[in-house]
């Protein structure tokens, strides 16, 4: 029998945010040395504006955390204003202590991208995460792991459905400048994560986030091998739990 997972729904998005940060600022606390598995999208800020309030007011140091993004898109220089490299800069690394050393993010630049991911997955090897932040897409993605991706997969490239794409032309100036493929730390390599804190907000989730816990543990929906992992914490507001 599988752990059940931990739910946890809010009506205020403001108290969603500020349990799923202390969640893992406490774990920090405690042991300085913590490896983090970091995520964007717009579901991870409200964590990441926590993180830095709390480095700021001086309860917590990054100074030796590790760190690891799931993915990035391929294509896109590092600077571009719409890499996950830059982004993780603008909205975290740059006002918090952690030494760029610490930082990992997969180089969606590489000459060749299967030696980046193994290379990635050989880093991940040697550190493994102590707690792994997601969000979701609206198809079940957790990474970039596409509907259809084996759930033994590691670090890999991904061709990104259209839907995906759609779902992120909000950030890119149209929809045909949002990359065709990224490169994702793959669902086993996720699953690795000692703990796991996922975050869903408002209704576009609902089927995705009722798919993860209430359905089948399929392919088709790739965060369901969620329910297969001994600690997983979900924080939810009312609207993305609407169907549970
Ligand atoms: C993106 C990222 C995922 C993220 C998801 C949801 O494509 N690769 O890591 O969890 O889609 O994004 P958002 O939080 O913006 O809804």
């Amino acid at each position: 029998m599988n752990e059940p997972m931990n739910i946890h729904v809010y009506e205020q998005i403001e108290e969603l945010y500020h349990d799923a940060s202390k969640r893992i600022i406490e774990h920090i606390q405690k042991h300085p040395e913590t490896t983090l598995g970091l995520a964007t999208g717009s579901t991870p800020l409200g964590v990441y504006q926590r993180f830095i309030h709390a480095y700021q007011q001086g309860f917590v140091s990054f100074k030796k955390v590790l760190s690891f993004n799931l993915d990035e898109y391929v294509g896109l220089d590092r600077h571009h204003p719409q890499s996950y490299y830059t982004f993780m800069h603008q909205h975290l690394f740059s006002s918090i202590d952690i030494p760029s050393s610490h930082i990992h993010i997969p180089n969606g630049m590489a000459t060749d991208l299967v030696v980046e991911s193994k290379h990635y997955d050989t880093k991940l090897s040697k550190h493994r995460i102590d707690i792994q932040l997601l969000g979701l897409g609206t198809n079940g993605h957790i990474g970039f792991n596409e509907p259809g991706t084996p759930f033994t997969s590691t670090t890999h490239v991904i061709e990104l459905k259209e839907s995906t794409r759609k779902d992120n032309a909000r950030f890119f100036k149209s929809f045909h400048e949002v990359p065709q493929r990224a490169i994702t730390m793959g669902i086993y390599s996720i699953m690795q994560a000692k703990e796991i804190v996922l975050i869903a907000t408002g209704e576009h989730k609902a089927q995705a986030v009722f798919d993860m816990i209430k359905g089948p543990i399929h392919l088709a929906c790739p965060a369901s091998i969620l329910q297969t992992h001994t600690n997983v914490h979900l924080y939810l507001d009312y609207a993305a739990a609407k169907a549970l």
